[in-house]
């Protein structure tokens, strides 16, 4: 499903492709086709939608996404994973559940942030981010100096990007690169601010691992000044 040559992107090091797709995850492929953004008609679709915007990065099996789509029916859900057999199974939910107001990006976000209008988004989630942890892999952790440059310029001013992590050196990692933007403020009073999950966020898989193997995720919220 890949739309353009690797050599004019990042280079992605995550899974693209885990267990063969079952006969079911293909037909909802299929069907669910609708749902899924094309690169060359990608602004068609995406001005089509006259509505707030949120854009999660990264949304796994789809926890958050369709429970956000679910409370949420004004606003238009942009979900971006690379990851097919997540995509599949957040298709199939999409399905069942009828939900109008969300559209797959099924590969690299850094593929498409260039096509967005400037200041079309409203907020940007993430939510536990792979970490790479060793120092040799840092370059392919997705939050870099120029992601968040991007990120900058599709955001709406006033708008929030949100991150949340339970890997310890994440968590430095995250504070350091969006302090380095002076244009991003971080919105945090009290311990609380970054200790509680925020209200318009879902539990996901990853934080719900996190949570059992007691290592408790912090949650950033960053705002565009
Ligand atoms: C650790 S998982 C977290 C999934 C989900 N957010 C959760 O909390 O359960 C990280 C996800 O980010 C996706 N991802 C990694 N790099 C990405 C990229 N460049 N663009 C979009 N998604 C990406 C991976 O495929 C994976 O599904």
């Amino acid at each position: 499903m890949s739309v353009l040559s690797s050599k004019e992107f990042p280079r992605f090091y995550g899974r693209r492709i885990g267990r063969k797709l079952s006969k079911s995850g293909i037909l909802a492929l299929k069907e669910g086709s609708r749902y899924i953004l094309q690169y060359d008609k990608f602004s068609e679709a995406f001005l089509n939608f006259n509505k707030k915007i949120v854009l999660e990065i990264g949304f796994g099996d789809g926890k958050n996404l369709i429970n956000s789509a679910k409370h949420n029916p004004e606003t238009l859900y942009l979900g971006a994973d690379p990851f097919l057999n997540t995509t599949v199974k957040c298709i199939k939910q999409i399905l069942e559940n009828n939900i109008n107001n969300i559209k797959i990006w099924p590969d690299d976000i850094r593929k498409i942030l260039d096509l967005f209008p400037l200041k079309s988004i409203s907020e940007v989630k993430l939510l536990f981010p792979d970490p790479w942890p060793k120092l040799k892999h840092q370059n392919r952790r997705l939050i870099q100096i120029n992601f968040i440059n991007n990120i900058y310029k599709i955001l709406e001013t006033n708008g929030t990007v949100t991150v949340g992590t339970d890997h310890k050196i994440l968590k430095s990692w995250i504070l350091e690169k969006f302090q380095a933007n002076n244009e991003f403020e971080w919105l945090v009073e009290t311990s609380k601010d970054w200790q509680n999950r925020p209200k318009d966020c879902f539990l996901t898989k990853y934080e719900e691992k996190a949570l059992n193997e007691k290592r408790m995720p912090s949650w950033f919220v960053f705002k565009k000044k």
